[in-house]
């Protein structure tokens, strides 16, 4: 039996007869793309071939497992609306969202790393003012974010549109509660200095949905649904490659147990600085009785269409 990581083909305990029925199959499954007049379809459809048979014989795939693998993936499909997207949680836990992530947005000098978008963004989010507050009656201890969205010649990128996005204290976030609430998402614009700063709430780390086919895999295989507390950034800009990330939480004892996204980068994470109840605010804001927190983020973005220096 290979081992889980191992990459080379183990095709050695079948018999000569047998690889030569199994690669002629391959040959032809791959040959009937080859009148595929749109070259980058033919190519993506005779590479998934050679892949999936691949995997088909490295594993020595049973009958019953591939037809448990059909009624798992018709599970996803049946869960899966306008308003649930099985297929997206399944890319996500399988890490094929964040691999995609990878070979999409190559580290480019100190740009911002990307990571996972996830299934919870909502178009046209309402704006806020500069130093507003995006909570929108959703609960959790305020949370002050500030920072300024640069190039990576450090020029200040003015009116660049910034999408945030987050769940509440308990863990959920407007779109979950089908009532057609918005509350936690907004979007914002630097001012002309590339600052921008807002009210949020300091992330919590909530499970992703896993009520459905893909909950079902993660308990199968033993693995936790939890992501790292994290507050979701989208940040356009002309002529600047547009970033999607987040940032988490210093301490947060969920990045030691793994984020089941695998969405966490090191460089994202940051520290909420505990503000005791009394502690004046930024913007003389009246939180009461309340604490709060402070974190800064500063975004650098890269070149729309960047040039990468041999290595
Ligand atoms: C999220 O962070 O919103 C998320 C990401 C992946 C799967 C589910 C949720
Ligand atoms: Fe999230």
């Amino acid at each position: 039996m290979p081992t889980a990581t191992e990459t080379t083909t183990h095709h050695t305990e079948i018999s000569a007869a047998q690889r030569r029925v199994e690669d002629d199959l391959v040959d032809r499954v791959v040959a009937s793309f080859d009148d595929c007049d749109n070259p980058r379809l033919k190519f993506l459809m005779q590479r998934l071939t050679v892949h999936l048979h691949e995997f088909i014989r490295d594993v020595r795939l049973t009958e019953e497992e591939w037809n448990t693998a059909i009624e798992f993936l018709t599970q996803v499909g049946h869960i899966t609306d306008d308003k649930r997207q099985e297929f997206v949680l399944l890319s996500d836990t399988l890490g094929a969202s964040m691999q995609t992530i990878a070979v999409n947005n190559e580290a480019y000098e100190d740009a911002t790393e990307a990571t996972v978008f996830g299934p919870f963004f909502v178009d046209e989010a309402p704006e806020v003012p500069l130093g507003g507050d995006i909570a929108n009656g959703a609960t959790g201890q305020p949370a002050w974010i500030e920072g300024t969205v640069t190039d990576t010649d450090g020029n200040p990128v003015p009116n660049a549109r910034i999408e945030v996005w987050e769940c509440d204290e308990d863990g959920f976030y407007d779109v979950q509660y089908g009532d057609d609430r918005t509350a936690a998402r907004a979007h914002l614009y630097t001012n002309d200095q590339g600052e921008y700063r807002f009210w949020g709430l300091t992330p919590v780390p909530y499970p992703i949905p896993h009520d459905g086919p893909v909950g079902r895999m993660l308990t199968a295989v033993g693995r936790s649904p939890v992501r790292a507390a994290h507050l979701h950034f989208m940040v356009t800009a002309e002529n600047l490659r547009t970033l999607v990330t987040h940032i988490f939480v210093d301490g947060d004892p969920q990045l030691e147990i793994g984020d089941s996204v695998f969405g966490v980068k090191d460089s994202l994470i940051k520290r909420f600085e505990q503000q005791p109840a009394g502690t004046p605010t930024p913007n003389e804001r009246d939180l009461g009785d309340q604490t709060w927190t402070k974190t800064r983020f500063d975004i650098v973005l890269a070149p729309a269409n960047p040039v990468y220096e041999e290595n």
